[in-house]
Order: C-alpha cells, then sequence, then structure tokens
C-alpha cells in the first residue's frame, strides 16, 4: 500500500472563536483534541503521515507547508450558513484532494429545509413541513399538532429539548421565539413523528450505471453497489431518560456515554434493507461522497413507517462514543478501521489508489 501525507482537518472546541453573547451550545458540533488525535493515530497506523491542521484562516499557509498528498476533512467551520463547505472551497481552490463530501452537498445537506425539498423532489420519505422565519407566520392549513420545532442549519441536537415538540399554537409561538431569537437562522416545523430513533451509517461510493438514479419502480433492484453498510443504531429513549423521547442537545452531549444504545437494532431484515435503501437513496441525491450517516424515526403509529430526518456527511468520529463508530465496532471493524475506510473511499475516487 503506497503511503500519502495526510493533513487531518478540524475545528477544536478549545480553539473557537469566543464572543460576546455567545450560546452555550455555539460549538457543541466542533471536535474534541482527542478525537482529531486518535485520527491522526488511524491513518498512520494505516501507514501514512499524518498531521492534524486547525481548519481556520490559517489553513491556506498551513497546507502550503505541509503539502499534503491528501486531506481527512471533518472541519464543521465556524461562521455562515453554509460553513461547512467552505473547507472544500478552499481545498478545490488550491486542487487538493480531500475525503468526505464537496462543496454543494455539505452546503447542501447543512440546510434541512432546502435537503427536504430535494428529498421530497425524489419522493424520498421526510415529515412534512413548514420553515418560519418570523414568529407571526401563519401556520399551513391542514398542519396538526403536535409539531416539532428546530433550527435549520444546526446539528448535535442543538437547540432541540423535549421542548421541541408543540402542542398547541401558544407553544409553537413559544418555541419559534426562542429558536429565531437565539439560532438566527429561519426554524423548521415538523409534523411530529412518534416513534423509534435509528441510525444508519454507510461507507464508500455508489458504481453506476443504476446507481445513478433512483430507480421509481418500488420493486426495482435496489442497487447499491459500492457502498458498506453499518448495522443500524437505535438510541433507547426510554422515557425515563427522555421528555417525549427526543434525542436532543443535553442527550447528545451531557448525558452521551449514559444512554442506551442497541447495535445492530432489533429490526427485521426486511426493515433493515428499507433503511439501507433509503440511506443510499439520499446519499444519492445529495450528491455525498465517501462516508454518511442517515438519521431516522420509525412511525410507531403506522408501522413503523420509516421517515428521513436528515443526513449527516461530516458524522462524528469520537472513538467509543459516535453513532458511525458503535456502529462500526458492532459489525467487527474498530475505529482505526473505520477511518481508513473513508480514506480509502476517497483515494479510490480520485484514482490514487486502485
Ligand atoms: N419531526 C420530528 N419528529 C420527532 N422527533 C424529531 C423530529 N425531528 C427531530 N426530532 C428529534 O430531534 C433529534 C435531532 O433532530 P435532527 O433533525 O436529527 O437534528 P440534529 O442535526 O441536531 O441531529 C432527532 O434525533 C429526534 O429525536
Ligand atoms: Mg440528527
Amino acid at each position: 500500500m503506497k503511503a500519502f501525507r495526510v493533513a487531518v482537518l478540524a475545528n477544536i472546541r478549545t480553539n473557537a472563536p469566543v464572543f460576546e453573547g455567545m450560546s452555550e451550545d455555539q460549538w457543541d458540533d466542533l471536535d474534541s483534541e482527542s478525537t482529531v488525535e486518535s485520527l491522526c493515530n488511524a491513518i498512520r497506523e494505516g501507514g501514512h503521515e499524518a498531521q492534524f491542521l486547525e481548519a481556520d484562516e490559517s489553513i491556506i499557509d498551513s497546507i502550503r507547508n505541509y503539502q499534503p498528498d491528501i486531506c481527512f476533512n471533518i472541519a464543521e467551520s465556524h461562521f455562515g450558513d453554509s460553513r461547512e463547505a467552505q473547507i472544500p472551497a478552499i481545498l478545490e481552490k488550491l486542487q487538493i484532494p480531500y475525503t468526505g463530501s464537496k462543496v454543494l452537498s455539505l452546503a447542501l445537506t447543512l440546510d434541512k429545509p432546502m435537503t427536504k425539498r430535494i428529498l421530497a423532489w425524489h419522493g424520498l420519505p421526510t415529515p412534512e413541513f413548514q420553515v418560519f422565519e418570523r414568529v407571526d407566520e401563519a401556520l399551513d392549513e391542514g398542519s396538526r399538532f403536535p409539531l416539532f420545532v428546530k433550527p435549520s442549519r444546526e446539528g448535535t441536537g442543538m437547540g432541540i429539548s423535549g421542548k421541541s415538540v408543540v402542542h398547541d399554537e401558544r407553544e409553537l409561538r413559544q418555541q419559534l421565539e426562542i429558536i429565531l431569537s437565539k439560532y438566527k437562522q429561519p426554524a423548521l416545523v415538523e409534523r411530529f413523528i412518534k416513534g423509534r430513533e435509528v441510525t444508519v451509517g454507510l461507507v464508500g461510493n455508489l458504481i453506476g450505471p443504476v446507481a445513478w438514479r433512483v430507480p421509481r419502480d418500488e420493486n426495482a433492484r435496489r442497487v447499491q453497489a459500492g457502498l458498506t453498510f453499518l448495522p443500524a443504531m437505535e438510541v433507547n429513549l426510554d422515557p425515563s431518560m427522555t421528555v417525549e423521547g427526543v434525542y436532543g442537545n443535553y442527550l447528545k452531549t451531557a448525558l452521551a456515554d449514559q444512554l442506551e444504545y442497541l447495535c445492530p437494532a432489533p429490526l427485521t431484515e426486511d426493515q433493515t434493507d428499507e433503511l439501507n435503501w433509503l440511506a443510499a437513496a439520499v446519499f444519492r441525491v445529495t450528491g455525498c461522497l465517501d462516508v454518511s450517516r442517515v438519521d431516522f424515526r420509525l412511525d410507531v403509529e403506522d408501522n413503523l413507517k420509516p421517515y428521513i430526518l436528515e443526513i449527516n456527511p461530516l458524522p462524528g468520529l469520537m472513538p467509543k462514543l459516535s453513532d458511525i463508530v458503535i456502529e462500526a465496532e458492532a459489525d467487527g471493524i474498530s475505529h482505526t478501521e473505520l477511518v481508513n475506510m473513508i480514506l480509502n473511499a476517497a483515494l479510490k475516487r480520485y484514482g490514487m489508489i486502485s
């Protein structure tokens, strides 16, 4: 195996800017030093050289200094509507290969309503929704409570708690006020899906020709060649741990190591096939590359019908705790192997290995 110089590009939480009036969860989606170190070590174990570079404005200089063959990109970046696309945009300008999804897909998938419009166009199941830019906008006709209110462009459960479930107009307006003022972005209001919480990780890239479209015929053979699906993981949202069964910010951060993760999730083979197919379809229509994790809710009031909540093209890679790492481990794939699977998917895509 050829050895490459790999720069790990990430934003470490303790390096993030501090500013007046920032909220307590401002940098919850950034990475820890130890996660970044574990990525560098994994890449070294894969036989390469690795060096962490903080993905801020210094990145152009530090990349010119280090001269990587490829970057392992997990940078979420700090500011802006399409912040996750900023580092890929710079790397394309510099013509440096990088792992993971590219500019358009990262900008798209950070924006949940935009992503849902694409999913809906392709006939993929995602909860019905409406976007609010003002607290007093009229609710669409036919919307029925309970509804779910969340920021349009955040992750790691930011802005999400038991209060996100609203039961009447008064609660809706209250929650809209909180989300609009705190996150300074439109609020996404969805039908509340009462159900089980399942997420599916996948690594690799679709191989044509069938993968170049989403078959419309339900019974068509669902070809997903090139992708490796990890076993689905379910978070046990026991009522004793959660309010209204919501996997919000507090659970995802402060209580992450106390939750019960069921992996593989207790699902039938047909249900697993369905989720894998949907995950591949979302990956395809959003143009993602190398790795992603797709979050679902299974509607307990409708035969566990799966609804797509979002796709995460930069899934957390914290050893032992991140969802996709837990999924890999359930399949006998170590953190080191998972990281190298992602790197190899990119190297292959660029024709740097065969
Ligand atoms: N429409 C919905 N119905 C029920 N629960 C939801 C809905 N949307 C989000 N949630 C809950 O909030 C959590 C986080 O939502 P998600 O859209 O995945 O945002 P994040 O980017 O923060 O992970 C979900 O895992 C789920 O528990
Ligand atoms: Mg999610």
